[in-house]
């Protein structure tokens, strides 16, 4: 069967490192034979996460719409940036909502339970975001999805891509080509059942 990957970068800054590394990895995926889908944030924007509000008026629309997302592919593509060593607020809200959902309508839902994740990261920086990615590692073994231990950052990320969008360093290249084939593996067998 083929896997099914929802592609999904964790900045809606304009120029985003992380959306160019989302858009390569996407190339990647489908050229390793992944059904591919690539969304931005940018068209589900979310309240910062409030219990309150969620008892008063529910999982917001776009949370639910991200998780039957989510729900419907065998793994996820997460491009993070890396804020102060960590996770990204942006990133993180939308993480956290998506968790909280438990019903849609009257059927049990937990839109991360058993996904397959691949992270991935990219920034300016030396170290190209991965300190970030432990942080995000725990989170999404927290919610759930089976995180897979092959990662790719991307350093120097403001000269990383070529016009086409394809990153110029071979070794970055490779990594980013290892985590996408990992993940396939992994969702290979999942949608093998
Ligand atoms: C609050 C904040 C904290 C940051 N901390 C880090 C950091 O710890 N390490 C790092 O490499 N870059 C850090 N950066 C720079 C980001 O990597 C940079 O803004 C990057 O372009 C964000 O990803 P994007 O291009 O996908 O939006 C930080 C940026 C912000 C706004």
């Amino acid at each position: 069967m083929t896997p099914r990957i929802l592609v999904l970068p964790g900045s809606n800054r304009t120029g985003s490192f992380n959306a160019s590394l989302a858009a390569a990895a996407s190339v990647e995926l489908a050229g390793q034979g992944a059904d591919v889908n690539r969304i931005s944030l940018v068209d589900y924007p979310l309240p910062l996460v409030d219990e309150d509000l969620k008892n008063e008026s529910g999982i917001p629309e776009n949370a639910m719409k991200l998780g039957r997302l989510i729900a419907a592919h065998d793994g996820v593509f997460l491009c993070c940036p890396e804020y102060n060593s960590s996770i990204p607020p942006l990133l993180k809200n939308m993480i956290d909502w998506v968790s909280l959902i438990k019903k849609d309508g009257d059927r049990a839902f937990k839109p991360w339970a058993g996904r397959y994740v691949a992270l991935a990261s990219a920034s300016n920086g030396k170290l190209g975001g991965i300190r970030g990615l432990y942080h995000v590692r725990s989170v999404m073994m927290n919610v759930g999805t089976q995180v897979i231990t092959e990662q790719c950052a991307v350093s120097g990320a403001a000269e990383a891509f070529e016009a086409d969008g394809r990153l110029k360093d071979e070794r970055t290249s490779a990594m980013l080509a290892n985590t996408c084939k990992s993940l396939i593996r992994y969702c290979t067998m999942m949608s093998a059942g």
